[in-house]
């Protein structure tokens, strides 16, 4: 691969930039030369980076991509997550400062280090790269994996470091190419080429508001760290953080084990446990809520709904469900709601 120019047409922020030799998308490249080109999950699910090609050619990396429908791909079309330039390219897409790097991303080798269980599908790894750690609570970075085709998106568990360590919570995914990889392959000593940080669902050490944090399966990582990084910063001196999970069953029930650490545990952070189906997979009996992680932050906070900053991270369904609810039925302010959607 050559280095190609990107014209943006009618952009406000960045005009044009190079696809660099070795740059895994067109998407990493423009962020990395820190345009602020529109994204969200860099896995080709949420369709955000769409863009029209206006002029030139593309290398399409995974056709199938979900974020695309068959419309827009009539319509000339694609995710800039999932392609790279062929030739020098003119697009059309609505470049805007919100998306800039506030961490400027940097490709980079990790070398594993070691693994801990978390519960019984999620798996902490650690991991340390070359250099110190600098990245935003909240954000995620992405992983080259061997023999696995596309990138994975992992949202980092701890706070920026000068020792270079970044630690990630996994869970499996049964059929999942990149998780199994992870969880049966991976061996310490062995290392990763690593991207990032990426993401906008970062903790905003400048709002006066209480924290709320929610979480649901495997997006238990990036409240963690939204909470650790909170604490770190002093702002919990000040400001209440409410922190939910939601599992399916009570064995994927995780977190609190995390926020005892936090000074101010019980008094100025508050942990609160759902599950949707208490009976499965347990011989013990679940003497606490039962039903979705949104209906919990419903009961326990409703009233002041309006005035918290929320952080939430997790499936699909989870994230829509409460997007709906804080910005249609209780019409929260978009600017107080930060989330990635994990696909
Ligand atoms: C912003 C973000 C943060 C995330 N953070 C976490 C986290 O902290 N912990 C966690 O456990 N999970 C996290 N995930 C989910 C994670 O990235 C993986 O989707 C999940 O581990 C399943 O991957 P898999 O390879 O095991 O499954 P698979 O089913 O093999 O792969 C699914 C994922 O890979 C992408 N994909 C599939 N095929 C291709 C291809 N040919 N080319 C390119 N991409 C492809 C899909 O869009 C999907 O993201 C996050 C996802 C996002 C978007
Ligand atoms: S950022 Fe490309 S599809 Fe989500």
């Amino acid at each position: 691969m050559n280095d190609f120019t990107v014209q943006i047409h009618g952009a406000e922020d960045g005009e044009s930039f190079r696809q660099r030799e070795g740059h895994r998308s067109l998407l990493r490249s423009a962020l990395h030369a820190g345009v602020g080109f529109p994204y969200e999950c860099h896995s080709g699910g949420c369709g955000s980076c769409r863009f029209e090609l206006l002029e030139g050619e593309v290398d399409v990396l995974w056709p199938q991509a979900p974020g695309l429908t068959d419309r827009d791909r009539r319509r000339n079309r694609y995710l800039a997550c999932q392609c790279v330039a062929r030739s020098d390219i003119r697009i059309k897409v609505t470049a805007t400062a919100p998306y800039r790097p506030k961490v400027p991303p940097r490709v980079f080798r990790a070398r594993f280090v070691e693994a801990s269980q978390v519960t019984h599908d999620i798996t902490e790894f650690r991991f340390v790269g070359e250099g110190p750690a600098e990245f935003l609570p909240g954000q995620y970075a992405l992983m080259q994996l061997p023999g696995v085709e596309g990138a994975r998106a992992y949202s980092m568990s701890n706070t920026p470091n000068p020792q270079g360590e970044w630690h990630f919570q996994i869970r499996r995914v049964l059929t999942g190419k990149g998780s199994t990889y992870l969880m049966e392959h991976l061996r310490p000593g062995d290392s990763l080429e690593v991207d990032g940080p990426y993401g906008l669902a970062f903790l905003r050490t400048e709002s006066p508001r209480d924290i709320v944090c929610v979480a649901g399966g495997s997006g238990l990582a990036p409240v963690v760290s939204i909470a650790r990084g909170a604490a770190e910063a002093g702002m919990l001196d000040s400001r209440q953080l409410h922190f939910f999970y939601g599992g399916r069953a009570p064995r994927d029930i995780c977190g609190d084990h995390f926020l005892r650490r936090l000074p101010g545990y019980s008094e100025r952070i508050q942990y609160y446990p759902i599950v949707s189906l208490p009976e499965e997979g347990s011989d013990s009996v679940w003497k606490g809520e039962i039903g979705f992680v949104h209906e919990l932050v419903r009961r326990t906070l409703a009233g002041r709904l309006k005035d918290l900053e929320f952080y939430f991270a997790g499936p699909p369904p989870m994230s829509q469900a409460l997007q709906e609810m804080l910005m249609v039925e209780y019409q929260v302010p978009f600017e107080q709601i930060h989330f990635d959607r994990f696909f």
